[in-house]
């Protein structure tokens, strides 16, 4: 089990230099692979930036200055998107959520933020409080995919996005506000075949619709390989497709409309390592249990949906690695609780993965962490936040230093 040359995207020098400096756990993002990937989706009109994907105000000022545009979908997102120089009264933010709360509509009023509206109530609040503000409406096609029921955002299970699309005409008129475009989001790492079929949904309801818009949006959705045999998605022809659709649908509006992409993996996914810190290995019968100083209150996607990550190992002391001598380990965090496990399946059953021989002290290192990874880390068993490393150009930039247990018990004291 060697480190995977495709896998390896900060080398071994480098994140031992690392180490020296921020000890672990951290995370590693590679700033040239975030640049890599914006630059595969240029030919779409508009990138924009999913966040919650990976929120960090630093890596939210990359995707600016590489000229995506910004997803917010809550008030602290929009805060972190001004935060990071993307501005009010112009297309640079869109807010989309299912719901609006007061404080988030004052704000997307004051900074006249486009609102991507995803309920009827939400038309009715926005209406009665800003004629003509500029929404989008998310449609939700009737369909959905993901790699895991939890992030398939269409169909009838879904709570997400417009079922009755003439109720939500009738009041956008009835309301004076200004529809400028159509948004279809079928779920997170979606198969490539029920993507591509969003573009069919997308004529079908423009055309239904029958207004001059100014937008259509694709959503994100896009997987990553995150296992070394899986292939990566065929962006051109995935860009070929919509933009047919794009012509489809300029043609039979007589209007000229932007494409965007919305996505937050396939642009931050693969930039990011986890570096932790074997703690103990344990023999339990015939099992062997590797515990690392991070948990899933760092790291939740393999709990939570049985998300796989390729790991690796760093020695702590420079040895050379047999990669014929192996153990079958199973892969676990220091949280009081069973479920703490890395190398779990989507039903929650263990697995094991084959490592060489390690010891104590020795680096485990998680891949394509970038996205979802530092974003849904919480506080769980009172364990603060790790710090957040940028390797931009052969040097270190600390992106967000560890929390302290004071800063996390303020709140209540
Ligand atoms: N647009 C909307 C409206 C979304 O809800 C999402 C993701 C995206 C774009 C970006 O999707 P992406 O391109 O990243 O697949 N925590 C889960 C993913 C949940 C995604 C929620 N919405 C995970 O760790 O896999």
């Amino acid at each position: 089990m060697k480190i995977n040359k495709k896998k390896k995207i900060i080398n071994k020098k480098h994140i031992l230099s690392a180490i020296k400096i921020y000890k672990s756990p951290f995370w590693m993002y590679d700033y040239k692979k975030i640049k890599e990937k914006i630059f595969q989706l240029k030919k779409f009109d508009i990138i924009r930036f999913a966040q919650k994907s990976c929120s960090n105000i630093h890596i939210l000022k990359i995707m600016k200055k590489y000229g995506t545009k910004i997803d917010a979908v809550s008030l602290g997102e929009i805060e972190r998107a001004l935060k990071a120089g993307f501005k009010g009264n112009c297309n640079d933010i869109v807010y989309t959520s299912d719901i609006i709360e007061n404080e988030t509509l004052k704000k997307v009023i004051k900074y006249n933020i486009p609102v991507n509206i995803g309920s009827i109530d939400m038309i009715k609040k926005i209406g009665k409080k800003s004629k003509n503000h500029k929404i989008w409406l998310r449609i939700n096609p009737r369909f959905g995919d993901g790699h895991n029921k939890k992030t398939n955002t269409g169909g009838k299970n879904s709570k997400h996005g417009i079922w009755n699309i003439k109720k939500a005409i009738n009041l956008i008129k009835k309301y004076n506000l200004k529809l400028i475009g159509l948004h279809m989001h079928i779920g997170s790492g979606a198969n490539y075949f029920h993507l591509k079929k969003v573009c069919n949904s997308m004529i079908k309801q423009a055309i239904l619709i029958n207004k001059k818009i100014n937008f259509i949006s694709a959503g994100g959705g896009l997987t990553i390989p995150y296992k070394i045999h899986e292939k990566e998605i065929n962006i051109k022809n995935y860009f070929k497709i919509w933009n047919k659709s794009k012509k489809i649908i300029e043609k039979k509006l007589k209007c000229s409309i932007k494409l965007e992409i919305e996505p937050g993996r396939f642009l931050v996914a693969e930039s990011g390592i986890l570096i932790s810190q074997i703690q103990s290995i344990k023999k339990v019968k015939n099992r062997i249990f590797v515990l690392v100083n991070v948990g899933f209150n760092d790291l939740i996607r393999p709990v939570l949906y049985g998300s796989y990550h390729y790991i690796s190992i760093l020695p702590i002391d420079n040895r050379k690695i047999n990669y014929s001598n192996t153990i079958n380990v199973i892969i676990g965090g220091p949280l009081c609780e069973s479920g703490d496990i890395f190398t779990q399946k989507e039903n929650s059953k263990i697995y094991t993965i084959t490592l060489p021989i390690i010891k104590r002290g020795d680096y485990i290192i998680f891949h394509d962490v970038g996205a979802y990874g530092a974003s849904m880390s919480s506080n769980y068993n009172s364990r603060p936040l790790i710090p957040e490393i940028l390797f931009k150009d052969n040097n270190f930039i600390q992106i967000r230093r560890k929390q302290t247990i004071k800063e996390m018990l303020s709140l209540e004291i």
